[in-house]
């Protein structure tokens, strides 16, 4: 079975690929540098899938090794690309860490797959690349908006680096794959997300408040155009998520793409409000969430969810998990994290 490379495999989205890579039969190789995960995710993998997974630490900002990890192993069919930073408010304050741990390592990962006869490469992209889209559901079309960070700014980057790569090479088969609100874990809990500090996601803080390792969510802003007055995302299961990774190297290992650079959202189409997402996390969990209304946020978009139609009819994928499925999971993550 082909051999796939996955960076930042340790981490949220990462893990859970691996996960449905091993599935699926694909061997595995991980390189990830544990500035964001441990090595414990790599017993959870194992344990799911029976199966352990090549783990190289590595960090692709050493141009060295990366070059001579390729070197060693050249049998890699497909690369799927997770390492990266995204703490939309660190990258405000170390723009330059951002841009070196997002953009140098994909430039290098690049030059590798430049000089491979042949390369198939899945890009971890966001919808932060829209902004705030002019029209709902936002389709692939949407115009890019001005990155409202430096984060932001590396996926639009990135996506033009590689745009760019591709016309010259065309050895080089690429997808980037804009992901909306990832959010959830995986059923059995043995992995999950694992945000280091205070988190700045709604999920992890919603379950870290719950299980009273936070005092109180703060709910940014009930006077939003939208019909309860928060803000609208469209989140997305950490597991769904995955697979379309799996099936998007699959359209381009296959050879189905229909151009050597394409892009795909990652939603489910369904947009929910931050208060409906606490509703959908106290139906399930049968806790009482301790949670006020407080400003808005700076930076924050009113209303984002996707035009799922090219993933459904190109990609061939569609979500299949709800809301209730992933606050569930993410809720008995958390619970088996704290060892409640
Ligand atoms: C965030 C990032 C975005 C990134 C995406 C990946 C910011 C500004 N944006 O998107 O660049 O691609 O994650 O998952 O960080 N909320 C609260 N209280 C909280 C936390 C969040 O009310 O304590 C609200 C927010 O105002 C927002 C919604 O929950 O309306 C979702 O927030 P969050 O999980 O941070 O995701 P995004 O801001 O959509």
């Amino acid at each position: 079975m082909d051999r796939i490379l996955v960076t930042g495999g340790l981490g949220f989205i990462g893990s859970h690929t691996v996960v449905e890579l091993q599935n699926e039969g694909y061997e595995v190789v991980i390189i990830d540098n544990l500035s964001n995960s441990s090595l414990d995710v790599l017993e959870g993998i194992t344990s799911i899938t029976g199966k352990k997974p090549f783990f190289e630490k590595l960090d692709l900002k050493d141009k060295e090794h990366v070059e001579g990890f390729f070197k060693k192993h050249e049998d890699i069919k497909g690369i799927i690309h997770f390492a990266a930073s995204k703490a939309v408010g660190e990258s405000v304050q170390e723009p330059l860490l951002y841009y070196e741990n997002n953009i140098s390592t994909l430039v290098y990962i690049l030059k590798e797959l430049k000089k491979m006869s042949s390369s198939n490469f899945i890009f971890s992209s966001s919808c932060t690349v829209y902004g705030q889209a002019d029209e709902l559901p936002i389709t692939e079309n949407a115009p890019i908006k001005p990155a409202e960070s430096p984060y932001g700014n590396t996926k639009q980057i990135g996506e033009e680096i590689i745009k760019d790569t591709c016309k010259i090479a065309p050895n080089i088969k690429a997808i980037a794959l804009r992901y909306f609100n990832p959010v959830g874990s995986h059923e059995s809990a043995k992995i999950g997300e694992l945000p280091i500090g205070v988190p700045q996601n709604l999920v992890p803080f919603i379950t870290q408040t719950a299980i009273g390792i936070r005092e109180q969510l703060s709910v940014f802003g009930n006077d939003y155009p939208t019909p309860d007055g928060t803000c609208i995302r469209d989140y997305i299961h950490v597991v769904d998520l995955a697979k379309a990774h799996v099936i998007a190297l699959k359209r381009l290992l296959e050879n189905k793409h229909k151009s050597n650079y394409e892009t795909f959202n990652l939603g489910t189409g369904k947009g929910s409000s931050v208060l409906e997402v606490i509703h959908s996390f106290e139906k399930v969990s049968g806790e009482k969430l301790n949670y006020k209304i407080v400003g808005r946020r700076e930076g924050d978009v009113i209303s984002a969810y996707a035009d799922t139609k090219k993933a459904n009819d190109e990609l061939g994928w569609k979500s299949e998990l709800t809301l209730d499925d992933a606050m569930r999971s993410a809720w008995k993550w958390e619970q088996v994290v704290r060892g409640k």
